[in-house]
């Protein structure tokens, strides 16, 4: 491993125009005009944008890459995905499944992405998808930070084995403390898998990621809980609530007690963009609920809010290729958060906030930290987000995992120039960027 020069890049957190040089597996230097060492691969970078990687805060790598297996979700809806999950469970095969584990996470570096936070299905006596995450979290390490939640899909209390088997999960080395309330029997059910969670996580001092209120039931309130529960037992910053879909739905007067409560017991938030646009509303006619939880508003009170992938091609979702831009983009969309400080904000909920999330140490382009970064083509992270754009380099502790040639089409029309890239105005053509 050598050393990188990046030249006259942009970085996302506003700083312009610096040099940037990696020696070794971390960064040794940011600033203008740094002296190449001997031998170091000059990158032209002429105003494109130097990002550290995308991270996404929840992802179901489990399921991944499943989508027809055995049949597809016909209803769309949350709960049909739900059933056909669990006709495919018995189905699963250890080989298989690491296999297009294996392979989301080819995706994933490419695009980029270099951080997932998974959650595992515990609901099942073999704990297979347990097993073989925790072998593709031991084969993907050197390139990719893989982090697990046991996560008990048909209910903790609802299904009869499912809290022993998320213990014997949590044996065997995963990371985080996962749970459903909305899918226990009734809401006091619900309140009780929430308390027993997070006493649970406080005793073996592990992290808390639910799946909370993902419900178009404006009285699914277990996020309250959640919140009550890690101010209670000291868990402050070490738990997320994810998806919060029913605070879409809220009563405007309840949202404005509930996010301070959030706020206050410092509970990261996450949304799941395209899942939650599709999959929510679906009991609606018209007006179509969106479903998404209030990313603006927790935000604005000071709820640090990460954006998920949640699912590729699998029994929830028929799309998807690891592209954590497209995420950013349609959060934006769905929240509307069309502000220059907004669109900032839903490139930061896919890179530093669910780093946050995941609890990365080190992250982020600073001397002395681990060399992870990704050069797009793009010059701002507002237009990464509106291009989706090309990841040219994706590098990690120095090494380049990935290289994509620039998007340019090549054109004929009479008197105009020769390729287009879509960018609206740049230095020079992102050609340059490359070797
Ligand atoms: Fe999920």
């Amino acid at each position: 491993m050598g050393s990188i020069l990046f030249r006259h890049v942009n970085l996302s957190d506003g700083r312009n125009g610096v040099d940037v040089l990696i020696d070794g597996d971390r960064i040794a230097a940011i600033g203008p005009g740094l002296a190449a060492p001997e031998g170091a691969e000059l990158v032209q970078g002429d105003g494109l944008l130097l990002a550290p990687p995308f991270v996404d805060a929840h992802f179901h790598l489990d399921a991944t890459l499943s989508y027809g297996l055995p049949r597809v979700n016909q209803s769309g809806t949350l709960l049909e995905g739900i059933a056909l999950w669990g006709e495919l469970k018995p189905q699963l095969a250890q080989e298989a499944l690491v296999e297009r584990a294996l392979q989301y996470c080819d995706w994933a570096v490419a695009r980029g992405l270099l951080a997932i936070r998974s959650h595992v299905d515990v609901c099942d006596e073999r704990l297979l998808a347990v097993e073989a995450l925790l072998h593709v979290r031991q084969k993907v390490r050197p390139y990719l930070d893989l982090q697990l939640v046991a996560f008990p899909q048909d209910g903790l209390l609802r299904s009869p084995k499912a809290l022993a088997n998320l213990k014997r999960a949590l044996d065997l080395g995963v990371d985080v403390v996962g749970g459903i309330p909305h899918f226990e029997r009734t809401m006091a059910e619900g309140a009780e898998s929430v308390r027993l969670l997070c006493e649970l996580a406080a005793e073996r001092g592990l992290p808390v990621d639910m799946h909370c209120d993902e419900s178009d039931d404006p009285l699914s309130r277990h996020i309250e809980t959640l919140a009550f529960h890690t101010q209670r037992l000291g868990m402050q910053g070490r738990v997320t609530g994810s998806h919060l879909t029913s605070m879409h739905s809220m009563d405007n007067y309840y949202a404005s007690k509930l996010i301070p409560l959030i706020a206050e017991a410092q509970v990261h938030a996450v949304a799941n963009p395209l899942i939650n646009i599709t999959l929510q509303g679906r009991h609606d006619s018209y007006p179509k609920r969106r479903g998404m939880t209030r990313v603006p508003e927790l935000m604005a009170a000071g709820v640090n809010v990460g954006f998920g992938h949640d699912c590729v091609m699998d029994p929830w979702y028929a799309l998807g290729s690891a592209d954590m831009l497209e995420v950013a983009q349609m959060g934006l969309h769905v929240a509307q958060m069309t502000s220059q400080a907004q669109m900032r904000a839903c490139f930061d909920a896919v890179t530093v906030n669910s780093a946050r999330i995941l609890g990365l140490a080190d992250y982020g382009i600073e001397v002395g930290r681990p060399a992870d970064m990704v050069l797009l083509q793009a010059s701002s992270p507002v237009e990464a987000i509106r291009l989706r754009a090309t990841r040219l380099m994706v590098v990690r502790r120095g090494a380049v995992l990935s290289r994509t040639p620039p998007a340019i089409a090549h054109v004929q029309l009479p008197g105009r120039p020769e390729t287009v890239d879509w960018a609206l105005q740049r230095a020079a053509p992102p050609t340059r960027a490359s070797r």
